[in-house]
C-alpha cells in the first residue's frame, strides 16, 4: 500500500524563532492524530533546516529541504549540495519546485541532474511538475506534463522510484486560491500513473505516492484527497498554520 503524505513547503518564510514556535505549536497539534501510514513533511528554509531537524526529534515529523545543487561541492555561491543536507540528518529534498523554474531557471535537464544527485546520495526526491493556465487553455496540459516527467525522470531504473515523491502542481494553482477541482486533480494524477506503468510496469505505477499541490487548504483537503489516485498534498501557504497543516493532516 502507498503511503498517504502531506508536505508543508514553508518557502522563504519564518525565522529562526519562528521555526522553533511553529514546531512547537505542530507538535502539540497532531499529539493524538493517528498517523498510521501516513507521513508528515516539512520544509523549512535552508538555514533553519538544522535547528527543524533537532526540534522534530521524538515527533513524527520529518524535516525536508526545499533545493539542492546538482554539483557534489565547488564553486557555487550560494549554493548546498546533497552531502550537507544529509549530513544534517535531511533525508528528503524538493526538486523542481515551479517556483526553482519560473524564477532560477532550472530546466528539465538542470532537475534531471539534480534527481540523479540526490539519489546518489541516498536522499529521497519529492519531484514537482505542472503546467501553467496557458497550457491547461490550449488543451496541451497532458502533453506537458508527459514531456516534464520524460525529460526529467523517465532516465531512471524503474527500481528508483521507491525514492520519488511525485507532486503534480498545476502552476496556475499555485498561490492563488483556484484549487484544480478534484475531478481534474483525479483525471491528472491518473494520467501520471498510467505513464509510469507504461514506460515501467503496473508495481512501479502502484507504489508511488502522487501528491497534488496548489492552494490546499482545510475546506478543500478532504475532497481532493478523497480521490483514489491522489495520495496526499503539497502545500505551500496553509502550511505555514499549525491548525489548518494539521486539519489538512487529518483530511488525509
Ligand atoms: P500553495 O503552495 O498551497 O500556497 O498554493 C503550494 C506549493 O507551492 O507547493
Amino acid at each position: 500500500m502507498r503511503k498517504k503524505i502531506v508536505a508543508g513547503n514553508w518557502k522563504m518564510n519564518n525565522t529562526l524563532d519562528e521555526t522553533k514556535k511553529l514546531i512547537k505549536e505542530l507538535k502539540k497539534e497532531i499529539k493524538g492524530v493517528k498517523l498510521k501510514g501516513k507521513r508528515v513533511l516539512i520544509a523549512p528554509t535552508f538555514v533553519n533546516l538544522q535547528p527543524a531537524v533537532k526540534k522534530i526529534k521524538k515527533s513524527k515529523i520529518e524535516v525536508i529541504a526545499q533545493n539542492m545543487h546538482q554539483a557534489k561541492n565547488g564553486a557555487f555561491t550560494g549554493e548546498i549540495s546533497a552531502d550537507m543536507l544529509t549530513d544534517i540528518g535531511v533525508k528528503t529534498v524538493i526538486i523542481g519546485h515551479s517556483e526553482r523554474r519560473e524564477y532560477f531557471g532550472e530546466t528539465d535537464a538542470i532537475l534531471a541532474e539534480k534527481v540523479d544527485a540526490a539519489l546518489s546520495n541516498n536522499l529521497e526526491v519529492v519531484f514537482c511538475f505542472g503546467e501553467k493556465w496557458e497550457d491547461r487553455k490550449a488543451g496541451n496540459h497532458f502533453k506537458v506534463i508527459e514531456a516534464q516527467l520524460k525529460n526529467a525522470l523517465f532516465h531512471l531504473e524503474a527500481g528508483s522510484f521507491k525514492n520519488i515523491i511525485l507532486a503534480y502542481e498545476p502552476v496556475w494553482a499555485i498561490g492563488t486560491g483556484q484549487t484544480a477541482s478534484a475531478d481534474q486533480a483525479q483525471e491528472m494524477h491518473a494520467f501520471i500513473r498510467s505513464l509510469i506503468e507504461k514506460k515501467y510496469n503496473n508495481e512501479t505505477a502502484d507504489a508511488i505516492s502522487i501528491l497534488y499541490g496548489g492552494s490546499v487548504k482545510p475546506n478543500n483537503a478532504e475532497e481532493i484527497f478523497s480521490k483514489p489516485d491522489v495520495d496526499g498534498g503539497l502545500i505551500g501557504g496553509a502550511s505555514l498554520k499549525a491548525k489548518d497543516f494539521t486539519a489538512i493532516i487529518k483530511a488525509i
